[in-house]
């Protein structure tokens, strides 16, 4: 058997099982999405979201991309966050990076690595931004999990300046904001940010005063 064949076969035994705990799973889910969490997470294949929250089918919205980046001219994104916030009314929005990010390490690297540098290059910003406090940290993995910490920061703060995000926040007090960051060697979350609808922005340069519908 070929390799993606198993994951075919897979599929049907776990169709199958759903189906045997639960005969009104699917068709349930056929009518209606009214997920709570729109989740921006990194493409790592280590850290899927619905398994590592014991989330079922329908109640994530999920975005990843490499180093789980809220980029502000990333059509992608942004799509993903205004269906989310604006039709699935989304009540909590999670960006989730994790230790030991690829992305942020090779961020971190002065090696080119062509086309991806370009995405690459939003997270060396952020390096260059706590420059100070990253160069007094002596171990290069510690250094590493800092900036990654900082990136999270970062893109929770990227979302709040969002117009889509402070429309919502007049408009119906949601959605709230997490920044959480997994650790690879235990399977376990840590909450490092948060900010909650309606709270004054880093700065008000992007605090938009015309967004009344
Ligand atoms: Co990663």
């Amino acid at each position: 058997m070929q390799q993606y064949e198993k994951l075919l076969l897979a599929n049907k035994t776990w169709a199958k099982n759903k189906l045997a705990e639960d005969p009104g799973f699917f068709e349930r889910l056929v009518h209606i999405q009214r997920p709570e969490f729109l989740w921006i997470g990194c493409s790592d294949s280590r850290v899927p979201p619905n398994e590592i929250t014991q989330t079922h089918p329908g109640e994530i919205f999920i975005h990843r991309n490499i180093a789980n980046l809220v980029i502000h001219t990333d059509m992608n994104m942004l799509s993903v966050l205004q269906y989310a916030v604006e039709v699935l009314e989304v009540n909590h929005i999670v960006v989730c990076g994790h230790y030991g990010c690829g992305g942020v390490k090779s961020a971190m690297s002065r090696h080119s690595f062509g086309l991806i540098n370009k995405w690459l290059r939003h997270i060396k910003d952020i390096y260059r931004l706590h420059h100070s406090a990253l160069t007094n940290i002596e171990s290069e993995e510690a250094r590493l999990n800092k900036l990654i910490e900082l990136n999270i920061v970062e893109q929770v703060n990227n979302l709040a300046d969002t117009s889509i995000v402070q429309r919502a926040w007049k408009k119906r007090q949601a959605p709230h904001l997490h920044g959480w960051v997994y650790d690879l060697h235990n399977g376990i979350i840590n909450p490092l940010v948060e900010i909650p609808a309606g709270s004054r922005l880093e700065h008000e340069i992007y605090e938009y005063d015309n967004l009344n519908d």
